[in-house]
């Protein structure tokens, strides 16, 4: 069992910096939660005050249900993996998954299984013999994780530890990460900025930013169901849309004027968006859910093409409306040229709107 629960947690650095602000964040047992958002947003400040390396400045961390403020690192039982792997220079792969355990005096016997075990379990066991320097970067990574592993801790932490590696390389270890998290069957904490790396690996997102918890949730679920704009703009890539449009109510349904265009809203949202009427909103559709229309017709929104990324499995298209920019993804075999007019119908029950001042979203999550 290991349940990490931080409740009302806030870390204040000397000179006033307040890196993490009220946070309240439940690992359940066996549960792999990812914290994303920009840099200096206090994800790693978050994590090394779990770890133990950072005193809390106000709130409770509890493991398993038990006050952790005051313990010292190394009776907290958990191990943190870096960015920079930390592997010492001058040892084997072996003494370098072994030290910490030799500190600890664990029998040698227990060391020489726990390491082979590890190694076995990570495919390093032919690099046993090597200094770090003789490996690759991925080949370094696997180390670190097994310098964790044979500590047999409670949770696993993780600070940004495929930042180093290439993007191929990236992508391979994200899926052996998770694949280990399904193996070892262990509460890990990972933090990354990168939002790919925390949709695919997660079963909880905590999106942060300026010290402040935006939003927590399941992968999709914070994908379909952004509370703000900002966590909408964060989680998916190329990002959502936004353009700024007037709410106009005709009586039987909501309208949506850009200026250039003006779009029904879908019924679905029309209550929440009458309060609105007269007033300017954040229209935000995925580049997912602009679809392409030879015929245009209802609904439709007519723009200029600005660039053109063809990536092979999907086309990239940079658009503008009279005076806004977006961005739709359409299908391979479209042939579009910059300069080209087109026409596109966005799925308008998949759109989401924010307040112009608050940014938060308009529509609720149950909708
Ligand atoms: N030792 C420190 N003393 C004072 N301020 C600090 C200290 N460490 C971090 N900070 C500040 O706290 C805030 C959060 O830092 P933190 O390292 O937690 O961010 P992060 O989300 O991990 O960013 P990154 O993605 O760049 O690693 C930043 O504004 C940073 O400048
Ligand atoms: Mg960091």
């Amino acid at each position: 069992m290991a349940k990490v629960e931080m409740k009302s947690i806030s870390k204040v650095y000397d000179g006033g910096v307040r890196a993490v602000d009220n946070a309240n964040i439940v690992v359940e047992d066996k549960e792999f939660v990812v914290l994303v958002g920009p840099s200096g947003c206090g994800k790693s400040t978050t994590l090394r005050m779990v770890a133990g390396l950072e005193d809390i400045t106000e709130g409770e961390l509890l493991i398993d249900g038990e006050k952790m403020n005051d313990v010292p690192p190394k009776d907290r039982n958990i191990a943190m993996v870096f960015q920079n792997y930390a592997l010492y220079p001058h040892m084997s792969v072996y003494e370098n998954m072994a030290f910490g355990l030799r500190i600890k005096k664990v029998p040698k016997a227990e060391i020489d299984k726990r390491v082979n075990d590890a190694a076995r379990i990570l495919d390093i066991e032919k690099f046993l013999d090597r200094k770090p320097k003789a490996l690759s970067g991925g080949q370094r990574q696997r180390v670190a994780v097994g310098r964790a592993i044979v500590r047999n801790p409670k949770v696993f932490l993780f600070d940004e530890p495929l930042s180093n590696l290439d993007a191929k390389l990236r992508v391979q270890m994200r899926a052996e990460l998770s694949d280990l998290h399904l193996r070892l069957n262990a509460t890990m904490i990972y933090v990354t900025h990168d939002q790919v790396e925390a949709m695919t690996m997660a079963n909880k997102i905590v999106v942060m930013k300026d010290g402040k918890i935006q939003q927590i949730g399941a992968p999709l679920f914070l994908y379909n169901h952004p509370v703000n704009k900002f966590v909408a703009g964060f989680i998916g890539s190329p990002p959502m849309n936004f353009l700024t449009v007037k709410v106009i109510d005709d009586g039987n349904c909501v309208l949506l004027d850009e200026g250039s265009f003006k779009i029904k809203a879908d019924s679905s949202h029309t209550e929440y968006l009458k309060k609105y009427a007269g007033k300017e909103v954040f229209f935000g559709i995925r580049p997912e859910d602009m679809t392409y229309s030879q015929a245009g017709g209802n609904n439709s929104i007519t723009v200029k093409v600005t660039v053109v990324e063809p990536l092979g499995a999907d086309i990239h298209l940079w658009l503008t409306t009279e005076t806004q920019p977006l961005v739709a993804r359409t299908e391979p075999n479209f042939t579009f040229k910059v300069g080209d007019t087109a026409v596109f119908i966005p799925r308008m029950e998949k759109a989401r709107f924010f307040d112009k001042e608050t940014e938060l979203a308009i529509i609720p999550s149950s909708v």
